[in-house]
């Protein structure tokens, strides 16, 4: 190089990092080792380069961070030796990675996809949050030079999705992919059936999506007994499916869809009568709830449609779980089918159970083993919520803790496998704010974010037992929760919150220290474009989402649930 352009090139990168200002270390979830030094790393136009070895979907992860890097400054990168370099190293665990920052240069490593997409993840959040937005924008674009090595607590992070009381979109869903990418989650539950509508493509039985995707009405707030006469609905092609699948695997993240069964079927009710005990007619619900009417456990029918359905859910889901459901089956107020149905009858006899409060309990065992094995013999497990222990639940299912955590306690300690979700800490329909009437309208409840932030899912295990937490997931039931900007709303920051649960040990917790990284998360997700809850900073929520209309503020007068 001549020596003018050698005084250009150091000029540009004078200019491109003449003040390093590298912001305080905010990153959420906390890392697990970190030692942050003096000195910075200018990541404008910095030189790239990655290990041949690394495979595909991690180069794909890392690219994602230059291109993100090369649009926030404005500036292309360089393949090349002597900046950033990412590397595979097998000795790190498949989540594990470590980043060093130097003035000089930053080497990542990691052994498989997810230790890169954290790594870079990390990496983002050390810098402008401009880092997540879509132009180009003058700032500090440094490292602070700093040595991590970071694994998670737990291997199941998960963050659940309702997309049946309310439709969202597969765009929206790449969104909230996107969200829980940046605080490292790993497990997308994906609850497509419910009472209000079906929402997967089943091929063979086409009248799920024709008739069960659609209902007649949403109910009103808290009347359950009306609606508001406006057909609503929608569902997912396989081929979309398919596409969320993919994007969430390349993030690091298993989609584990669910079928909910034997109850929460009148949709799919709706659409084949025959499957229910009294052989209908039945309408796609337009109530919230627990509906009466479920899978008839005597006809073989529904094993040929469950079998079916799930034969084509398992080629779009390549999870090795399949999420069966098995709450809420039964409203004894509404009356049980299951009690007056011959079939039923004869299905208890031909199983021996006897007649009492146990025996639908027993004869919906009987319904979720025959499932498990045929999701066994295919080489999948089933999860389902904890009703499923109640009767004799077979080895090998894993119970997903809901109705507080004392399902889950107990389950551990008989030996099965348990995701913790108790709705006093994960269920993020909740208000967040105890003003409700400044609060977008709400199905009940109060889970602010420092009660998120506090939930220890050890606590209450009998010793011994906590290797049988998996961890941690939080549920997004949307039966209040119509529009993505309020989705957001309700999902953060409380879902960072969750991510240091599943992420940190626990003494890496401090609600001070995580609230002081929290203005940086809100600019985070200004840049992505994505709504949140200031609840937290005493700004109640009404101007983040569309203003209540006066119908809605006269149903604050009634009682939550
Ligand atoms: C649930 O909230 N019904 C699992
Ligand atoms: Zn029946």
């Amino acid at each position: 190089m001549k020596p003018f352009s050698l005084l250009l090139a150091a000029l540009f990168v004078f200019a491109a990092c003449s003040q390093p200002q590298p912001q305080a270390f905010h990153v959420i979830p906390m890392p697990a080792d970190v030692t942050v030094s003096d000195g910075s790393f200018c990541v404008k136009g910095a030189a790239v380069h990655f290990d041949d070895d690394l495979d595909e979907a991690s180069m794909g992860a890392v690219l994602r961070f230059v291109e993100a890097i090369e649009t926030a400054t404005g500036t292309q990168c360089k393949w090349d030796e002597g900046g950033m370099t990412f590397r595979v190293n097998p000795s790190l665990a498949s989540e594990q990675y470590s980043i060093n920052v130097t003035p000089k240069s930053v080497t990542v490593e990691a052994s498989a996809l997810n230790g890169f997409v954290y790594a870079c993840e990390t990496l983002k959040q050390m810098l402008p949050a401009a880092i997540y937005g879509k132009e180009a924008v003058k700032a500090d674009w440094v490292l602070p030079c700093v040595s991590i090595l970071d694994q998670p607590r737990f291997a199941y992070r998960g963050m659940h999705l309702d997309p049946c009381r309310h439709f969202f979109t597969i765009e929206e869903t790449k969104r909230y992919l996107d969200v829980m990418t940046a605080y490292k989650l790993n497990r997308f539950h994906w609850h497509l059936t419910e009472d209000q509508g079906w929402r997967m493509e089943v091929k063979a039985y086409p009248k799920l999506t024709e008739v069960g995707a659609w209902r007649n009405g949403t109910v009103i707030k808290k009347d359950w007994g009306s609606n508001d006469g406006i057909r609503y609905g929608g569902f997912y092609t396989q081929e979309e499916m398919k596409e969320i699948v993919d994007y969430a695997a390349k993030r690091g993240i298993i989609v584990i869809p669910e079928i909910d069964l034997p109850g929460h079927m009148v949709a799919a009710l709706a659409a084949y009568p025959e499957l229910g005990c009294t052989g209908g007619p039945y309408e796609v619900w337009t109530r919230w709830g627990v509906a009466p009417d479920i899978l008839c456990a005597g006809n073989e029918k529904i094993y040929t449609f469950l079998e079916t359905v799930l034969t084509e859910l398992m080629d779009i889901f390549p999870s090795e779980y399949i999420h069966i459901g098995g709450d809420e089956a039964f409203n004894e107020e509404m009356g049980i089918p299951w009690e007056h149905c011959p079939k039923c009858a004869a299905k208890m006899r031909e199983l021996s159970i006897k007649k009492g409060p146990m025996a639908k309990h027993y004869l919906q065992n009987y319904v979720t083993a025959r499932i498990q094995k045929f999701l066994n013999d295919h080489g999948r497990k089933i999860i389902g919520w904890d009703e499923i222990l109640e009767g004799d639940l077979a080895e090998g299912a894993t119970v997903m803790s809901w109705r507080g955590t004392a399902g889950g306690i107990k389950a551990a300690a008989k030996g099965f496998d348990v995701v913790m979700t108790p709705t006093d800490y994960a269920y993020f329909d909740y208000y967040q704010g105890q003003e409700r009437d400044k609060e977008p309208f709400g199905i009940g409840g109060y889970l602010p974010l420092e009660k998120v932030y506090g939930y220890e899912p050890y606590n209450g295990m009998v010793p011994g037992s906590e290797k049988h937490i998996l961890g941690v997931q939080a549920n997004l039931w949307t039966e209040y929760i119509p529009t993505p900007e309020h989705l957001e709303y309700m999902l953060l920051p409380r879902m960072c919150a969750l991510s240091e649960i599943q992420w940190c040990a626990p003494d890496k917790k401090d609600y001070a220290r995580f609230d002081a990284s929290l203005d940086h998360t809100f600019a985070i997700l200004d840049a992505m474009g994505v709504n949140y809850s200031l609840d937290c900073r005493g700004l109640v929520g009404l101007d983040r989402i569309p203003a209540r209309s006066p119908e809605e503020l006269a149903q604050l007068e009634k009682p939550a649930w």
